[in-house]
């Protein structure tokens, strides 16, 4: 993916032996060297040429090395700067790492490990340049419609932009309302069959008996009931996107025939001769587990894996919480203009409630418990009781409740004292002023070990 040998270093030291050696050895090795022997003609050349890879000596007369790695930091974050530092200078390294160095080099200078520093600077380069061509893409693209700022999101994101652009068969896995056939749209909308059709299929909604000619399509007369020619989903989708849904349901008959045409791209329609050539980019998903389907002998393990070519995963909404408050404020946004209605706000107390949930029904559980609320509630600012279906707020009731026995206890007691004080501790008294008989009250102060005080 990278070539090393494209990578351009670098070379800033004001020592001139020291600095020829490093460029000449680099050279040898086929790296594109440049030199300079200060910190300021550094930052003139960096300005003007494009560098991935900076050797900068710490101690430099005029200008430092700490100075001009930040300053090249600054402009140019992908730089990755490695820095030499004379023996028994630690610190110097510890700032230049806390000031974004990517590694350090203690003179007198290893070449063996200077190379090896140079190798993986080179592969964190590109990483980070890849990232940024890959978040620049997709800004360009705008995915606006999937919501979420998590780290997994991103990931998914950044997943969805590498194989949009291919032909590459997809399988989208996740749990129910993960928001699975969304990413199938979207892979769609951002490849170059996005003018052809997004043709959904639902594996599990049509009847077995009928998903042959779902699929490929019949011609007049093919069997009792055809009386017409029928275009299946498979012919529809020519120059587009088919969409498996739930292809995990797939009937073991329908399986061998899905594998038959992923194999040989071509088709015919049912009770047809013509050969159609299937140009379809094909994206699957499921909720189900299809590798230990495939081990229970439930889906064909051929078939899994020419689906499986490239698989997005979808973690659930519980595993990255952090989506949750962008996912509630786009649906109120979102819900309340589909509805025709002013965007409604939401109290801090429902919003808690919600951030709370595990959601086992995902983006989808969430969206629908926002829209119910919308539609339900009279008031401009949701609050608690607009999501009564929701588990409330964990309060630690236990706790609570023995924390209340604890105080009823106490007041029992005090009250007790109180009364037999003021009877001068006779019981039968006491035990007619309470109205309980004596036996319990004896049996209290032996529990609440009242004594009489003794004076
Ligand atoms: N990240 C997201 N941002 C915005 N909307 C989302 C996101 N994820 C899911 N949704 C929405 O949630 C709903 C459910 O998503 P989708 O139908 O794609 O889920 P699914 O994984 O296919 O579910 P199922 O397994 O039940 O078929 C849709 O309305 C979708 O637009
Ligand atoms: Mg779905």
């Amino acid at each position: 993916m990278c070539d090393m040998l494209s990578l351009r270093v670098i070379v800033v030291d004001d020592e001139k032996n020291q600095r020829e050696m490093l460029a000449g050895f680099l050279n040898l090795k086929g790296y594109s060297v440049s030199t300079a022997d200060s910190a300021e003609s550094a930052l003139e050349l960096l300005g003007r040429k494009a560098f991935e890879i900076g050797l900068f000596d710490m101690k430099m007369s005029g200008e430092s090395g700490l100075d001009l790695l930040r300053k090249a930091k600054d402009r140019n974050p992908e730089l990755q700067v490695i820095v030499i530092t004379a023996f028994g200078t630690v610190e110097t390294a510890v700032e230049a790492m806390r000031a974004g160095a990517f590694n350090y080099l203690c003179k007198p200078i290893n070449l063996e490990e200077l190379l090896e520093l140079i190798k993986t600077a080179g592969e964190r380069h590109f990483l980070l340049a890849e990232n940024r061509i890959l978040r620049e893409r997709l800004e360009e693209l705008e995915v606006k419609e999937i919501v979420g700022v998590s780290a997994k999101l991103k990931q998914t994101l950044s997943e969805i932009a590498r194989v949009a652009p291919t032909d590459t068969t997809v399988l989208i896995t996740g749990e129910s309302g993960t928001g699975k056939e969304l990413v199938a749209r979207t892979i769609h909308r951002l490849s170059p069959r996005a003018a052809g059709r997004f043709v959904p299929v639902n594996c599990a909604a049509i009847p077995e008996t009928l998903l042959e000619s779902e699929l490929l399509g019949h011609e007049k007369g093919a069997f009792t009931g055809a009386d017409r020619r029928r275009i299946g989903r498979f012919e529809l989708a020519i120059g587009g996107t088919i969409f498996l849904d739930e292809i995990g349901e797939l009937p073991a008959a329908i399986q061998v025939k899905l594998l038959r045409i992923l194999e040989e791209r071509r088709f015919e329609r049912l009770g047809g001769e013509e050969e159609i050539f299937a140009d379809v980019r094909v994206i699957a998903a499921t909720n189900r587990n299809l590798a230990s389907d495939v081990e229970q002998g439930r889906f064909r393990e051929d078939l899994f894996y020419r689906i499986n070519v490239v698989n997005i995963d979808i973690p659930p909404l519980r595993e990255r919480r952090e989506d949750a408050m962008p996912l509630i404020n786009y649906f109120l946004q979102q819900t309340s203009a589909r509805l025709n209605r002013p965007t409604k706000g939401i109290s801090v107390a429902a919003k808690d409630l919600l951030l709370a949930q595990d959601w086992p029904g995902n983006v989808r559980e969430l969206a629908n418990a926002v829209e119910r609320a919308i539609v339900l509630s009279r008031s401009d600012i949701l609050d608690v009781d607009d999501f009564p279906q929701l588990r409330p707020l964990a309060r630690d009731t236990e706790t609570e409740a023995a924390g209340t026995a604890t105080l009823l206890r106490d007041l029992e007691k005090r009250h007790i004292e109180k009364i037999l004080a003021s009877t001068g501790y006779s019981l039968q008294q006491a035990a007619e002023l309470l109205g309980i008989h004596r036996n319990t009250l004896r049996q209290k102060i032996k529990e609440y070990q009242i004594s009489r005080p003794s004076d």
